[in-house]
């Protein structure tokens, strides 16, 4: 099987998706395939095969003498640009690009379009679990426990300020919020807001990133992570913990700061590791999620409640990141995890 690799692209994760590719890569190899790395710059072009070894640098400027991208490294290879008309040679694409574009379903719709499986979940689930309101709407149907939370549009937000700073303030109370663009990832964009003008600066700032946004309520509370992988019949990891080194695990303290560290498998009683398990199982069916997904939950530190925060649905697979450490925690090591994911993807 000839299996694609695409990373990078149009996203504010884009050098997330480099590190991911390159763990992904090694775990197809281990896995026994030959996996063909295809680079999408951020300006949108594709470029490929790309070396393994040139993956963590590949960074192509806009209009390149010829439409070549030049790698940083003196001397190094010069890519052109990767005829799509190959990308259907590919018998199955691993899509690791997150956050906009490669998660939020549009790639997988380019995909589809091109007749070609692809790990992950696929248009729908891709959209819902990208939009952090979406998310929760359908969560709140599903009677899932969450922490309150409210939606403000930009378009809204420059015209009636006022007012919705009147309406957030009955809501929360005055209680710390989480202010978020609805469709980020690794914590851009996001802010946390206690008074009035936290609160205008936060919306200010996520607004940058999106026309929606988010608004959360703030816990005191423990960060669980849960692995989950399979198509109509999902299977869980044994969860992980985040202990960030500050109160906000944020884009810093998640891939810079040496102090964050996470444990796998989370310290937590039989009976929290299961309703933790039992609940990202819902929550995957609940979004009809197919191939994997990372659900992230808080455990309120005060009443002990599981509560849910958001999926994942092409987690990070950086050297720190979570998902698969919860899988070699539970007894499957990383060239297993890509080896099914592949064949979960052609199932
Ligand atoms: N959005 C990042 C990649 C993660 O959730 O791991
Ligand atoms: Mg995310």
């Amino acid at each position: 099987l000839t299996v694609g690799v695409l990373f990078g692209g149009p996203s504010e994760e884009y050098e997330v998706s480099r590190k991911s590719a390159c763990t992904v890569m090694r775990g197809l190899r281990e896995a026994g395939f030959d996996p063909v790395a295809i680079g999408i710059a951020r300006h949108g072009r594709w470029y490929g095969p790309i070396a393994e070894e040139d993956i963590l640098t590949f960074d192509p400027v806009e209009n390149a003498p010829g439409e070549v991208a030049m790698m940083p490294r003196p001397g190094g290879t010069v890519y052109r640009l990767f005829d799509l008309q190959p990308i259907c040679e590919l018998d199955v694409v691993f899509p690791i690009i997150h956050g906009t574009y490669g998660e939020d379903g549009r790639l997988q719709g380019f995909l589809d379009m091109c007749c070609l499986p692809y790990v992950g979940a696929g248009v729908g689930a891709s959209a819902v679990g990208m939009d952090k309101v979406y998310m929760r709407d359908i969560a709140k149907c599903h009677g899932i426990a969450q922490t309150d939370y409210a939606s403000v549009l930009r378009k809204r937000w420059q015209k009636d300020q006022t007012e919705i700073l009147e309406d957030l303030t009955r809501q929360f109370a005055g209680a710390e919020v989480f202010v978020k663009p609805a469709n980020g990832g690794s914590s851009i964009g996001i802010n946390k807001a206690t008074s009035r003008d936290e609160l205008i600066y936060a919306i200010d700032q996520a607004a940058r990133y999106d026309r929606k946004i988010l608004v959360e309520r703030a816990v005191e509370k423990r960060e669980i992570e849960l692995a989950v992988m399979g198509n109509d019949q999902p299977v869980a990891s044994l969860p992980g913990e985040i202990l960030a080194d500050q109160a906000f695990y944020d884009y810093h303290s998640k891939y810079e700061s040496q102090v964050s560290r996470t444990v796998c498998p989370a310290n937590l009683d039989e009976k929290t590791t299961e309703a933790v398990r039992r609940t990202g199982l819902e929550i995957y069916r609940a979004l009809d999620m197919c191939g994997l997904c990372r659900v992230d939950f808080f455990i309120e530190k005060e009443s002990g409640r599981l509560l849910f925060n958001e999926v994942n649905t092409l987690p990070g697979f950086t050297e720190i990141s979570m998902y698969a450490q919860m899988w070699a925690a539970s007894g499957k090591d990383l060239a297993t995890l890509c080896r099914e994911l592949v064949e979960l993807a052609i199932a």
